[in-house]
């Protein structure tokens, strides 16, 4: 929720920074900004409401010569997307800038003592006050901007990740991390400071991804110096990524969401390598090995996420108790923090998160380790801050993630579930042998299928898109493992396509939906099952007995549903464990085609952001 890059080196510092917004774009786009001090120590900001791409159009004709730069793209929490609003904001003398990611909380008590001072605030931001505040320090107690940093810092309660740049000072930026990510590439003679690696990749691939509580001061003579709250120095990790630039491309498809989706073949065979042995009939994950007696010896395993991952969480559910028969739970982690949970020590969780930094999930995170329980984490950021706050966890290696819309991250989540659910049922004996070795053969032949859908539905889903763009509603439906997949399916058309979709435990529809179903209802039921495919008959039975519109996704050779169904999508056959791994790409496709043909903008729906680090 809202990019930050910085930069200080040799090359041109708007385009660096222009870039670089362009790539965390994902993470807000309401409005973009950018602030540099130019060689002859001017300081220029340029800010407007919209895309980076109208910023970029606002600097077309600006000459500027400068190698220091802060960059900002928002989503809005305090005051409404617009030119004053966004970042950067600037100290009441000129002097600094800043960009900020998260929100101040006590912004109002430190407005109303800076207005006392004689402050003036021209922005309705919580930004706009730290800034004073540091500025307020600088001139009232003679600090230089680190310690004036330092001070403000100290006051401030809340969420954060900022940079602040200083005209007077245009070799140094400092930057601060509370509660949202901050990462700082190291180049030859460069530096370039992010939310996230994506605009850091193509300078360098060293970096150091900041913790909470710590400042950095980055110069372009003396390098980075790192220290916490106490102003200590800490010792900084150098980290290599690992990622190559090509996947933060859309390597010549129109939208990152399609790219990603056709990715997944390859997204679930890296999220399985080496983890999968058919020839010693074994599955092994290395993370949380040293965990397993503990695990094993819980009452129960407690899953959180939110969005796209709670969905992945309520398939771990049925994984972990089918396969592993251990009880398991699911929360959103919003609602779980906030609920006063039981949580007892032998408690086992497992959070879930693209990102690994969804506010709420780290918060629910924090709670459960705060009671002594054993948090594992499935995430797809190495170095976020999930992976860094759990006691041990599984990668997920789908890649960068850039669509908004998950779908190549919810895959790679399904399939470590299951290698999870697996490792335990094995270890526990819940899973007779023949059924694993099958489970085992069957998931190294996933990724194949994957691309056999992709190859074969996509023109079907195509076809299917035309049919309904202009619908209004939809409803999906789906039971068993696959009664999460018709959540995730309504949920990827919602968010993208802005239809209102719902998704149901199929058995649910007659207490209610069913009451929605005429000629205009498109309903979509995943028909996949091997058990209770007959229950699942009887509800598309009872759709098209009131004229709903069925669009069936079902297994190849498949007869009954066919009948009823004005659509059939057919997938091949797999085991029903691993089945929502394949009947939710055809869904996946479906939101996406649908969005593209009501002109939406797929990779950037309205008011929605990727990486929610607000709560
Ligand atoms: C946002 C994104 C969703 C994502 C959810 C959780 O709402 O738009 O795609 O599923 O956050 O994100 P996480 O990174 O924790 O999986």
């Amino acid at each position: 929720m809202c990019g930050i890059v910085g930069y200080l080196g040799p090359r041109q510092a708007v385009p660096v920074l222009i870039k670089g917004l362009q790539r965390l774009e994902y993470r807000g786009y309401d409005s973009a900004g950018i602030a540099v001090v130019d060689t002859v120590g001017r300081l220029h900001v340029f800010k407007r409401k919209g895309r980076v791409a109208d910023l970029k159009q606002m600097l077309a004709n600006q000459k500027i010569d400068a190698h220091i730069g802060i960059g900002h793209t928002r989503w809005a929490t305090h005051g409404e997307p617009n030119d004053v609003n966004a970042h950067p904001h600037v100290s009441q003398s000129g002097r600094l800038a800043i960009v900020h990611n998260g929100i101040i909380e006590n912004y109002d008590v430190i407005k109303a003592f800076l207005t006392k001072k004689g402050y003036s605030f021209v922005s309705d931001t919580d930004t706009e006050v730290v800034v004073q505040l540091i500025e307020y320090f600088m001139e009232s107690k003679g600090m230089d901007t680190y310690d004036a940093v330092l001070y403000a810092l100290k006051e401030i309660v809340g969420a954060y990740a900022i940079v602040v740049l200083d005209r007077e000072n245009p070799d140094m930026l400092i930057a601060a991390r509370q509660s949202s990510p901050l990462v700082i590439g190291l180049g030859e003679g460069e530096y370039i400071v992010a939310s996230d690696a994506t605009p850091i990749l193509e300078y360098t691939r060293k970096v150091i991804y900041m913790d909470d509580g710590e400042i950095a001061i980055i110069d372009i003579n003396e390098g980075v110096e790192l220290r916490n709250i106490d102003n200590k120095r800490v010792s900084a990790e150098v980290q290599e990524l690992e990622w190559e630039l090509e996947a933060i491309e859309k390597g010549g498809y129109p939208h990152f969401m399609l790219k990603e989706i056709y990715e997944q073949p390859r997204s679930l065979l890296d999220s399985m390598r080496g983890r999968v042995n058919v020839a010693e009939n074994m599955v092994r994950l290395g993370g949380i090995m040293p965990y397993l007696d503990r695990i094993l010896s819980a009452p129960r395993i407690s899953l959180l996420g939110c969005g796209t991952s709670w969905h992945a969480a309520l398939v771990g559910k049925y994984l972990f108790e089918d396969l592993a028969r251990i009880p398991a739970y699911v929360d959103y982690a919003s609602e779980f923090r906030y609920r006063n949970p039981v949580i007892l020590p032998d408690d086992v969780f497992i959070a879930i998160s693209q990102s690994g930094e969804t506010a709420d999930t780290l918060a629910a995170v924090q709670l459960a380790k705060e009671e002594g329980a054993l948090v594992l984490g499935i995430c797809n950021v190495v170095g976020s801050s999930l992976a860094r706050m759990t006691d041990a966890g599984v990668y997920t290696h789908a890649g960068p993630e850039i669509g908004v819309a998950s779908t190549k991250a919810f895959t790679a989540q399904l399939l470590v579930l299951t290698l999870m659910a697996l490792l335990f049922g094995k270890e526990k004996g819940t899973i007779p042998e023949e059924k694993f070795a099958k489970i085992l053969t069957e998931l190294e032949e996933l990724p194949d299928k994957v691309q056999m859908i992709l190859d074969k539905a996509d023109p079907i889903v195509q076809e299917i898109a035309q049919q309904f763009q202009n619908a209004s509603n939809f409803l999906y439906l789906g039971r068993g493992y696959n009664y999460p997949v018709a959540l995730e399916g309504a949920l990827k058309l919602k968010e993208i396509s802005y239809i209102h979709a719902e998704g149901y435990p199929a058995a649910e529809m007659k207490h209610g939906p069913i009451a929605l179903i005429d000629e205009n209802m498109p309903v979509l039921i995943i028909a996949t099952n091997q058990s209770a495919y007959e229950k699942i008959v009887n509800n598309a039975m009872e759709v098209k007995s009131r004229n709903g519109r069925i669009i069936s996704v079902v297994n190849e050779g498949d007869k009954q549903l066919k009948q009823l169904s004005e659509y059939v999508i057919e997938i091949p056959e797999t085991e029903e464990v691993l089945s929502p791994i394949l009947t939710v790409i055809p869904l996946q496709l479906l939101a996406y085609h649908i969005a593209v043909l009501r002109g939406c903008d797929v990779d950037k729906p309205r008011n929605l952001a990727k990486s929610v680090t607000v709560e």
